[in-house]
């Protein structure tokens, strides 16, 4: 047997998931070596912090500061970008596949913005681009939706992609905690981070649920059109209400075909508790997909993390080393078509929860249904927890049947306006999933 040579990697970017990928490749060398068919080289490491060899017992000689050596370099075969953020990754990723090389990243936020593009370039270039770890961590998900899905019409995505806010979720509704309380409880675990805004804000969901409904929906997705909003105008009480309506509440990424269009948004949701996705609890992410053939599936497991993110990050590098040794074209087999197919969010129909503070006196729930009557939006529930009898406030919660999101909108503008309501406190949407 012709012994094949060395697969060389080059790796940029040694923070906390690029330190993971470089402890597997130094230490299972054999199982690696065995599965891509020629042993897998970590011979550069591109990172502005040289001193990080020491502690992970690399060479050296390996760390270069220039990510224009591994770029520049004849004998880089893959370049795995673990910068994270858009700049200069997207810049560094584009070069390398210009320059033919293979590119196994991380980088949601870059495959958000520019996957089609940079799927093309990697087309033109005959060059692997596999980014399996940008969504879910270790959760097989880009894989199963490029391959295994690939016969079914896919009706909708419904995700758990943000391990930070699902475990502030689960400390809310189980603890009965507020929102300020389990963040901070989340950044003591190290679950969150010391800035974690775009995790609470929807935005790291976004990029995420960008990717999935590309893949899922063949679409060159415009990032700009994904509808996010974030955790934390959430109430312990908005649980408590849920709960009694038999609710759990979940950040949620959905994508749904809606006729000809598709729905891509990020917001918290009151789901049915009984549900599958309202039992996915702490930092743990889960992916339910429904499809015309395969009806529903869920992906379950850890969507971050050195060593999960590592499974991901380094089965694409395996994935690109087996083409290579046995000469088959790594070239991304479709790149997707440009559409303006995202529906957009005031045209969104689906139920409501409302909480707010009214005045504690007849009449008021006629005038608050008068004008949800006006907007057609019809009241399924009401219940009437506390009232106050010091200031003569009641605390509503109001469920609607499906309205149209922006008659919804038009409709709290009108409520806000009448003497009687103090306060919409909260509204949130409803899935039936
Ligand atoms: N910050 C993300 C989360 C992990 O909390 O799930 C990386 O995508």
């Amino acid at each position: 047997m012709v012994k094949k040579r060395a697969i060389n990697i080059a790796l940029l970017g040694i923070g906390t998931i690029g330190s993971g990928v470089a402890r597997v490749l130094t230490s299972k060398k054999k199982t690696l070596a065995r599965q891509a068919g020629s042993p897998l080289a970590l011979t550069m490491v591109v990172d502005k912090d040289m001193a990080r060899h020491g502690t992970l017992g690399l060479d050296p000689e390996i760390f270069v500061t220039s990510y224009k050596k591994a770029i520049d370099s004849d004998d880089i075969d893959i370049v795995i970008e673990l910068i994270g953020g858009e700049y200069p990754a997207y810049d560094y990723i584009k070069e390398a596949l210009s320059k033919g090389k293979h590119v196994v990243t991380a980088n949601k936020e870059v495959m958000a913005k520019h996957g089609t593009e940079l799927l093309s370039i990697a087309q033109q270039h005959h060059a692997g681009l596999r980014f399996e770890a940008s969504v879910g961590g270790g959760i097989p998900l880009i894989s199963p939706f490029q391959r295994d899905l690939v016969a079914n019409d896919i009706q909708a995505i419904y995700a758990i992609v943000n391990g930070t806010t699902n475990y502030i979720l689960s400390k809310m509704a189980h603890d009965k905690i507020d929102f300020g309380v389990a963040l901070k409880q989340a950044q003591k675990l190290g679950y969150a981070e010391a800035n974690p805004a775009n995790d609470i804000g929807g935005l790291d969901a976004a990029y995420k649920l960008a990717i999935l409904t590309s893949l899922g929906f063949d679409m060159d997705v415009n990032f700009d059109e994904i509808y996010f909003e974030g955790i934390a105008k959430l109430k312990s009480r908005d649980f408590r209400y849920a709960a009694e309506f038999g609710y759990a509440i979940k950040l949620l990424a959905i994508a749904k075909r809606s006729n000809s269009l598709v729905e891509a948004r990020v917001h918290p949701v009151l789901i049915p508790a009984e549900s599958l996705l309202a039992k996915v609890d702490g930092v743990y992410n889960a992916i339910y997909v429904s499809g015309d053939l395969v009806g529903n599936v869920l992906f379950y497991g850890q969507g971050a993390g050195p060593s999960a993110t590592s499974s991901a990050v380094i089965a694409d590098v395996i994935n690109i080393a087996q083409n290579i040794n046995t000469r088959r074209d790594n070239a991304p087999r479709f790149v997707p078509e440009k559409t303006s197919g995202i529906k957009p969010m005031a045209d969104i129909e689906t139920r409501y929860y409302f909480r707010m503070s009214v005045l504690d006196q007849a009449g008021v729930l006629a005038q608050i249904s008068s004008i949800m009557g006006s907007q057609s939006i019809s009241i399924s529930s009401v219940m009437q927890q506390e009232s106050d009898p010091s200031n003569r406030t009641a605390e509503i919660v109001i469920m609607t049947h499906k309205a149209r999101e922006s008659a919804v909108q038009k409709a709290m503008k009108m409520l806000n306006k009448l003497k009687v309501v103090k306060e919409i406190s909260n509204f949130i949407r409803i899935e039936a999933i």
